[in-house]
């Protein structure tokens, strides 16, 4: 482990995660960029947009019960763990784009989920939200209300909501560390993040096997999968 990382981490006061689809892939869940990615199968805008949505609801709720599907069947990878147990040596907030609710399950105890998550829904009507953790058998699903219910994520050409958002800009300008994780970050806005934080001397780690458009902005780059390198900045503690 670069010694340079070494020191940054053990003075650390806070550390900030960005991370995205990179950190599930070796949880069997697939990213949306890759060669295997979910965008190199589907049609993002067919499945991925609020139009997409209301023109045929049917299509993107089957889509997402498919992904519900896969994803409960999905455990946290040692990734995921690794930041869960980063917390007993540091103060950790990880803002992820991922609605698989993986940080969660490994014992992360503060996630900022900015695209939402695949067990939250609401109503594209009333006011209703709810969290449904099995999937669903009639398509779309009806709200009490008669009106069609909807997967309660960010499509594109949504905005974040504004106190999400918010929060996730106080964490990236409050952090003297920000581990960037398993993002292509060609996605805004949550690609402006290190660039709070660098903003604010933040030391920028990206994990990822493949450059970014942003490597050139990182301090340091770990050319390895989430799994293999996170567990070993934990390793730094335990000597
Ligand atoms: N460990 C770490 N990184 C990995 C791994 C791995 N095992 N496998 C792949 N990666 C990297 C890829 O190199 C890529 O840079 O993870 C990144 C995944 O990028 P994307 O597929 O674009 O996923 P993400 O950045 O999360 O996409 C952002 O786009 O489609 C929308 O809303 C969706 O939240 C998503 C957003």
């Amino acid at each position: 482990m670069n010694k340079e990382i070494a020191e940054k981490l053990l003075s650390a006061k806070k550390v900030v995660f960005v991370t995205g689809a990179g950190i599930s892939q070796e949880s069997g869940i697939p990213t949306f960029r890759g060669k295997d990615g979910l965008w190199r199968n589907y049609d993002a805008m067919k499945l991925a947009t609020i139009d997409a949505f209301y023109d045929n609801p049917k299509l993107v709720w089957e889509w997402y019960n498919e992904r519900r599907q896969n994803i409960f069947s999905s455990k946290p990878n040692p990734g995921h763990k690794a930041i869960a147990e980063l917390e007993n040596f540091l103060n950790v907030v990880v803002l992820t784009q991922n609605i698989d609710g993986l940080h969660q399950k490994a014992g992360s105890s503060k996630v900022l989920e900015l695209h939402g998550s695949i067990v939250k829904i609401k109503c594209t009507v009333c006011d209703f939200k709810d969290e449904i953790f099995t999937e669903f058998t009639e398509f779309p699903p009806l709200c009490n209300c008669g009106n069609i219910l909807r997967p309660d994520v960010v499509w594109f050409g949504e905005g974040l909501p504004q106190n999400v958002w918010q929060e996730a800009i106080i964490h990236a300008n409050n952090c003297d560390v920000m581990i960037i994780a398993g993002t292509s970050l060609v996605v805004s806005p949550a690609n402006t993040l290190p660039i709070y934080a660098k903003q604010n001397n933040a030391i920028l780690i990206e994990v990822n096997p493949d450059e970014t458009i942003m490597s050139s902005d990182m301090d340091f780059s770990l050319r390895s999968t989430s799994a293999t390198a996170l567990p070993e900045l934990v390793s730094i503690f335990k000597k």
